[in-house]
């Protein structure tokens, strides 16, 4: 008999801690949520939605909060649990196991997480944040508490995307080379293959070849969510257009947002919706895309 390795399988998604490496390893993510902390966590009663290891919600403590409920649904609340008690922090903070989803809410002041991806409702922000818009009590001297992020913007501009262009034209000679080599028909193949839907990945490389255009702007909280659109989005320079790169912006608060625009750094990377043919445009020539969010995923259409 095969012996597994004693981490195989391995935890998925946020259970597994390399998620949780990757976005400590994000100064400027760090610092943004640290900066919301300092401002509003002192004297405030807080929740956490997403704790992971909790080390926010122990910031949080740390610069004063009066209490913290920090929610995790994955077994990384374990981690949280024992982080919160080698720091002496369980008369403060208090981790609960479970979706925020399925937690009664109880009056707070701050409730913020960090649920943002390259795919920016991948996390589930947006229903997140309307389960934990009823926790935000109006607080003492009737201000009201604080949703953070209380707004999504995200945006879109043209990308080359030659990389992913080489691979259709790549997969396309392959599909006919080989038809011919064993006389397949290939049509529906190539048809298939032709598709107007684009192929998502995130990329860290490609910059936007168009000035960017708000494609949503979402107050978070509210039960609103991102309506299809179509968006005609420009070039700025003569040449081959294969994709939209699209981008978030999270208003943490005045001033204060967290971002991942091309060139930024950081660990999300942007989102890249490459279409299969590349399109030759001139300078100011422009291309119509339609967006929509099918299931919490980005889906890009071409024409
Ligand atoms: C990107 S991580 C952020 C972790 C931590 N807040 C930080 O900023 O370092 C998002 C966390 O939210 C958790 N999460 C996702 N959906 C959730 C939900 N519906 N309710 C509560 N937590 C959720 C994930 O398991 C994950 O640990």
């Amino acid at each position: 008999m095969m012996l597994k390795p004693r981490n195989y399988p391995p935890p998925t998604g946020f259970a597994n801690p390399w998620e949780h490496v990757r976005l400590y390893s994000d100064a400027p993510r760090n610092e943004a949520m640290i900066a919301l902390l300092t401002r509003r966590a002192p004297g405030a009663r807080v929740v956490e939605v997403g704790c992971g290891t909790g080390l926010l919600s122990c910031v949080a403590a740390r610069l004063g909060a009066r209490h913290v409920v920090a929610i995790e649904p994955t077994p990384l609340a374990h981690v949280a649990a024992a982080l919160v008690a080698a720091n002496g922090l369980s008369a403060i903070v208090e981790v609960v196991h479970a979706r925020v989803e399925d937690v009664a809410p109880r009056p707070v002041d701050l409730a913020f997480s960090e649920l943002l991806n390259a795919d920016p409702f991948a996390e589930g922000v947006l229903s997140a944040m309307d389960a934990v818009a009823p926790w935000v009590a109006p607080g003492p001297g009737g201000l009201a508490g604080r949703l953070a992020p209380r707004r999504l913007r995200v945006w879109a501009a043209l990308a080359r995307a030659s990389s992913s262009a080489r691979e259709a034209r790549l997969a396309r000679a392959q599909v006919r080379s080989i038809g011919a080599r064993y006389r397949l028909a290939t049509g529906a193949l190539e048809a298939c293959l032709d598709t107007p839907l684009a192929y998502v990945s995130v990329t860290a490389t490609e910059v936007p070849a168009g000035l960017p255009v708000l494609a949503w702007d979402i107050a978070l909280g509210t039960g609103a969510r991102p309506a299809p659109l179509t968006l005609t989005l420009t070039a700025d320079d003569p040449g081959p257009i294969a994709g939209v790169l699209l981008w978030f912006e999270a208003e943490l608060d005045d001033h204060l947002v967290l971002a991942n625009p091309p060139g930024n750094g950081g660990h999300w990377g942007q989102l890249l919706c490459a279409f299969a043919e590349e399109r030759g445009l001139r300078a100011g020539g422009s291309l119509s895309v339609s967006l929509s969010v099918d299931g919490d995923h980005v889906t890009a259409r071409i024409g």
